[in-house]
């Protein structure tokens, strides 16, 4: 069936996983940068192993990434040509404030983006951004706490000011926080906290995420000073959670477990903390500290859109049984056995995409946006040069579909689609380069070696069709 009529098709990236050039045009060192890869990288990502510059004897891949500070414009010519309506990135902070506390920005950083909007004006291409994924100035943490932090929320609502007025008229989708739950799960990576010892982790993390809840209503409403005309969403690190079995038990831990993630969404699109989660903060002994305003700020200021990712869905279950672990996307969750995995464990679950839309329109009611969605999977490169990922066509097929019955048999308000990892990048969770998404290969492998050449996969031109067809043609 047709997709509506101004469908965002699309493709997303990250800064830190694609940019490189860590050290150029003045850019200051962020937490992304110094998350190694190899055996401690989960130990750095959780904060377990504090490391904050880099360390003799580690390989850091976002150092290079797939050098598309200098490569952008090849590359947002092949976006072109596969025919994208929406180009979904972030901005790395440390490229305009490199150490995130300066009165002034860095003019090489925010004309780098400039020049980068422009391209994609210059095809039609309507820039999707996310403020920050992932990233945070070292000197905020090293200096203030990262956001544990209140004034955090002063120099965040300092970036955002300099990026909606310069980007005025050329960025209308705007992102706030990249997956904003994942800060429960890596709070390094997520949101480049560490949590000093002897402090409970819980009370530290919900205190951090209260600040970026009101820097999120902050952003919302002084976009909508600068400009009327800006959309802006929420980011969740979404997926249905399904029980594991019709035991109560297990129907109350999948609703709990779905909570803590909608718990973040609740306050962006309500405006208010649910009573669920007050009983829950009363019940754990966490206090947070708000400061006069940020109810009202919060009520106030609701997000336009709810954006998510979605990779697979999640299972629950009363009594965990930790021997059916599976792996994805940081959450670890109950093998569920009627689904196939990929290669690194991610579960394949195109109607949890149905449900999982379905559920979050249900709920909030406002357009969705799904902006990241893919299989990370190794490709080989044939003699010829050709690149068969017929299984990547497969998965990005059934998700379409899926798309497709929630808009039109479901009655879903969805704004648009952006695959993960449209052009090869580095994995957040592993660091590895062989874990791909793109329809575009970059040669380059795990430690950094290789041409950085661009190459056309097979589903590149599966792509284009898709989009040139509006969704009707996933042959
Ligand atoms: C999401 C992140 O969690 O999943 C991306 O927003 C990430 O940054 C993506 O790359 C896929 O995960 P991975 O670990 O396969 O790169």
């Amino acid at each position: 069936m047709a997709f509506p009529k101004n469908f965002l098709w699309g493709g997303a990236t990250a800064a830190n996983q694609c940019e490189g050039a860590y050290n150029v045009d003045g850019r200051g060192l962020a937490n992304v940068d110094v998350i190694p890869h190899g055996e401690d990288r989960w130990k750095v990502a959780l904060g377990v192993k504090k490391m904050t510059d880099f360390e003799a004897g580690y390989y850091y891949p976002a150092q290079e990434g797939i050098r598309m500070y200098e490569h952008f414009r090849e590359d947002i010519a092949m976006f072109a040509e596969m025919g994208f309506k929406t180009y979904r990135l972030s901005i790395a902070w440390s490229r305009i404030f490199p150490k995130g506390d300066e009165e002034e920005p860095n003019e090489k950083g925010l004309q780098f983006y400039e020049d980068l909007f422009k391209e994609c004006q210059k095809y039609g291409i309507e820039p999707l951004v996310t403020i920050t994924h992932f990233d945070c100035p070292m000197h905020l943490i090293t200096e203030y706490g990262g956001w544990s932090n209140r004034k955090l929320v002063t120099f965040y609502e300092r970036l955002v000011r300099v990026l909606f007025n310069r980007y005025k008229g050329l960025v209308k989708y705007w992102l706030t926080f990249n997956e904003i739950n994942i800060i429960l799960h890596a709070p390094f990576m997520g949101a480049g906290l560490l949590i000093e010892d002897g402090v409970d982790p819980q009370q530290a993390k919900y205190q951090a995420i209260h600040h970026e809840l009101v820097a999120s209503a902050l952003a919302t409403k002084i976009a909508h000073e600068v400009d009327p005309e800006i959309m802006v969403g929420c980011m969740l690190a979404g997926g249905a959670t399904y029980p594991l079995t019709a035991k109560p038990e297990d129907v109350w831990a999948a609703h709990e477990m779905a909570r803590m993630n909608y718990f973040f969404i609740d306050v962006q699109s309500r405006g208010a903390y649910p009573r669920y989660a007050l009983q829950q903060f009363k019940r754990d002994g966490i206090e947070i500290v708000m400061e006069a305003g940020d109810t009202e700020l919060l009520k106030e200021n609701t997000v336009d859109f709810v954006s998510f990712s979605y990779y697979s869905s999640r299972v629950a279950a009363g009594k965990e049984d930790g021997e059916n672990e599976t792996a994805g996307n940081v959450f670890s969750s109950i093998k569920n056995p009627y689904l196939k995995a990929s290669e690194w464990g991610w579960q394949i679950d195109p109607l949890g995409l149905r449900i999982t839309l379905n559920e979050l329109y249900d709920r909030y009611q406002k357009p969705l946006f799904i902006v990241e969605n893919g299989l990370g999977a190794k490709d080989t490169v044939e003699p010829d040069g050709s690149i068969n990922d017929d299984y990547r066509i497969d998965y990005l097929r059934e998700h379409v579909k899926a798309m497709d019955d929630a808009i039109n048999l479901d009655g879903v308000e969805l704004l648009g689609y952006t695959t993960w990892g449209c052009i090869d990048l580095v994995s957040a969770s592993t660091g590895e380069m062989s874990k791909r998404y793109g329809f575009i290969y970059v040669d380059r492998d795990d430690q950094g070696n290789g041409t950085y050449a661009r190459s056309k996969k097979k589903s590149f031109d599966w792509y284009k069709q898709v989009i040139a067809s509006n969704g009707e043609n996933l042959d």
